[in-house]
């Protein structure tokens, strides 16, 4: 049985990509501090670690015997990089680089790195490429594009995949979390109060991407090939405006409203993905319909915030 390693494992794609791994017969082990995720994410049948990957010791932890990095652990959101950016370096920038360490250590095949669109920065309305120069406004984003370069600068021992992630939303988002996740934070405020907060413009846009269709990316960028030394877009290259969001997501919660207030620091105004290289070097280029990725978040959320969370906390 094949053996990875899965970073972030207990955090909302981390764990979700775990479960497909198991699903396909790998054996995983997961690796996560635990600081934003939950050890009830982890899958069963995981070898979890419980550990912060920006301590070098931790690569002794680690069995010298995985094929491959799966690297989703790190702090994610753009607006929680300035309260500390020197925690935020520390967690997505330090423990990268560790991991390559331990990659060209151990002879691992590949790692695939869990990068962001927030990498690009202020860009005009029209699909983003890969190409298109990077310069992020925030320190996550300056953070994900320094983990990047590292891994171009070790590219040639230990071969990597970037994925520029846009969006990503559905069941296992962390709805206590209100400074994380744009559907998750606007959806876990209409559910606990009716009123959503809106920081910033309804015009600015996105491109939001169902769970399911990342792990579909994320198994297929750590199996196939042809990907290796690549850095794509993972977006579905459809534009969504943040008010459009908000009428679907007011249509599914019956009663609620949204305003606007003040508004992200070092937000972007509007990016969507230009997918040319997701569809030449993955072959996928249908996604999960909006209306229907919204509609099984909504139902998850609902019994989230039902039967196990009554109370999502409000922050802002
Ligand atoms: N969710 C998105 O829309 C999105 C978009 C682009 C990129 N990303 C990136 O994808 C990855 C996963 O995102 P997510 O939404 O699942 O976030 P998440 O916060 O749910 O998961 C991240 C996990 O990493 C763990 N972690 C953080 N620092 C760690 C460290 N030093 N050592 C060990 N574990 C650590 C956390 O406890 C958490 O479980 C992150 O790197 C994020 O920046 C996410």
């Amino acid at each position: 049985m094949e053996k990875i390693l899965i970073t972030g494992v207990a955090g909302f794609i981390g764990s979700h990509v775990a479960r497909r791994f198991l699903q396909e017969g790998y054996e995983v082990i997961g690796i996560d501090d635990l600081s934003s995720g939950k050890r009830e994410n982890v899958p069963q049948g995981v070898q979890f670690i419980q550990s912060d990957l920006a301590r070098p010791n931790v690569l002794k932890l680690i069995p010298a015997d995985c094929s491959r990095i799966l690297h989703l652990a790190g702090q994610s959101s753009g607006e929680i990089s300035f309260d500390d950016p020197v925690a935020d370096l520390e967690k997505n920038v330090v423990s990268t680089l560790n991991l390559i360490r331990y990659g060209i250590e151990n002879h691992i095949e590949r790692m695939v790195y869990a990068s962001s669109m927030s990498v690009y920065g202020a860009v005009a309305d029209a699909p983003i490429a890969e190409n298109h120069p990077c310069v992020p406004l925030s320190c996550y984003g300056v953070g994900k594009h320094a983990a990047e370069g590292y891994l171009r600068v070790y590219q040639n021992r230990l071969p990597s995949v970037a994925l520029r992630m846009f969006n990503v939303y559905g069941p296992g988002q962390d709805l206590s979390n209100l400074r994380q996740g744009m559907v998750s934070i606007y959806l876990a405020q209409a559910l606990a109060t009716g009123k959503i907060e809106v920081k910033g413009s309804t015009e600015r846009f996105r491109d939001l991407i169902y769970i399911d269709d990342i792990v579909e990316i994320w198994f297929r960028a750590a199996t196939r090939p042809a990907v290796l030394g690549q850095i794509l877009n993972a977006g579905t290259g459809i534009k969504t405006t943040v008010g459009e969001l908000l009428e679907r997501i007011c249509g599914l919660i019956p009663g609620s409203s949204y305003y606007v207030q003040g508004a992200t620091p070092g937000d972007q105004s509007g990016i969507y993905a230009d997918t040319e290289k997701l569809i030449k070097y993955l072959g996928l280029s249908s996604f999960t319909p909006l209306e229907k990725g919204l509609e099984k978040f909504a139902n998850w959320a609902r019994q989230w915030s039902a039967d196990i969370h009554p109370n999502p906390s409000r922050t802002s």
